[in-house]
């Protein structure tokens, strides 16, 4: 294979520099030549594609965002784009592309692949809903971006005595909340895969209070429930003042840290020597410590795994 292409595709997130730098850097090992999309699949519809050099992916390893852009594109799932997508590649002689995304951009890889053009996926989203990978490539950044937004809340609940409802992201991932709920020494936790019990929640906040804790902090994943709602319930059943903070896009943003950055170099290495290879339709995923891949349209289908033992954590630990 001569020509590739790369693209980043649905929700940034921090490590996809360092992932377009090692696409393009392991093209030139490999003596191909990369094609950078901008813009997600709405640039390989509208031909916004141009030869990328090494002096394109100079000093972005450590860049927040994505230096093509990002664009959710429904347009996409409509056959007549996907044909357009696929000409404007093979026009040029470009064979294959790398997708960097969640699991919403493999379904428009699978797509592409259908119209001819060799597809691999590299999982890249703060949620780490991809159940082929243990870890997503931004993850641990927002993770951390969590975790730190939460300690400074902690600062300010203890002083005034208040319990902090924090809504982190996720989408249908409790990962975030997760594992958030754990690195700040929360009382509780509240995601999809644990549901949401308004009784229960308040019952935990109320039983760290009469343990005289001073503050307490309730962490959920987006949409499980109105976090002002129930910060006005926890403190008419507490007694205690309580405020919602909803975390929002600053968890897409920053510097990725290090893990990410050595996870998009990896599994963009690997990616890229299996188009090398002429092999289609995979997903690059972590497993352990091992890079590995699978089949889209199956990895695609897999269910998340999670020791059930992790969720019962925050209150194990609660007294
Ligand atoms: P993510 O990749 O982060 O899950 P989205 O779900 O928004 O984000 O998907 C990113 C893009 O992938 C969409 O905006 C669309 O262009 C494309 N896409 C999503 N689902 C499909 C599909 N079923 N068929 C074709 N393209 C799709
Ligand atoms: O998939 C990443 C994510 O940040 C989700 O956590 C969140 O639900 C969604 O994207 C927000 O999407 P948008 O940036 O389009 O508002």
């Amino acid at each position: 294979m001569k020509k590739i292409a790369v693209l980043t595709s649905g929700g940034d997130a921090p490590g996809m520099n360092a992932a377009l730098r090692a696409v393009v850097r392991s093209g030139l090992h490999y003596g191909m030549e990369t094609y950078g999309v901008r813009d997600g699949f709405k640039g390989l519809v509208e031909d916004d594609i141009f030869l990328m050099t090494r002096t394109h992916v100079t000093r972005i390893i450590n860049r927040g965002g994505t230096i093509l852009g990002s664009a959710r594109y429904p347009e996409f799932k409509n056959k007549a784009t996907q044909e357009k997508a696929a000409e404007n590649l093979k026009r040029r002689d470009i064979e294959g592309i790398v997708i960097i995304g969640g699991d919403g951009s493999f379904r428009g890889a699978l797509a592409l692949s259908e119209q001819g053009i060799m597809t691999m996926g590299l999982p890249a989203t703060i949620d780490n809903d991809i159940a082929a990978t243990d870890y997503s490539i931004g993850f641990f950044t927002a993770l951390d971006t969590a975790v730190s937004s939460i300690d400074k809340l902690r600062d300010t609940s203890f002083s005034h005595q208040r319990c902090s409802v924090v809504e982190v992201m996720g989408r249908h991932c409790g990962d975030l909340a997760l594992y958030a709920g754990i690195a700040v020494g929360s009382e509780f936790i509240i995601t999809p895969e644990t549901g949401f019990d308004k009784a229960l929640t308040i019952k935990e906040v109320k039983a760290s209070f009469d343990r005289k804790k001073r503050h307490a902090i309730v962490v959920l994943t987006e949409k499980m429930t109105d976090v002002f709602t129930l910060a006005k319930d926890i403190e008419k059943a507490t007694g205690h003042e309580t405020r919602a903070t909803v975390l929002g896009h600053v968890q897409r943003g920053g510097t990725p840290q290090a893990f990410d950055r050595v996870l998009a170099t990896e599994m963009a290495e690997r990616a890229v020597e299996l188009l090398k290879n002429r092999e289609n339709n995979q997903i690059v995923g972590l497993e352990g410590k091992e890079i590995v891949h699978r089949e889209m349209a199956s990895a695609l289908a897999m269910k998340k795994h999670m020791p059930s033992k992790r969720y019962g954590l925050v209150g194990q630990l609660r007294n």
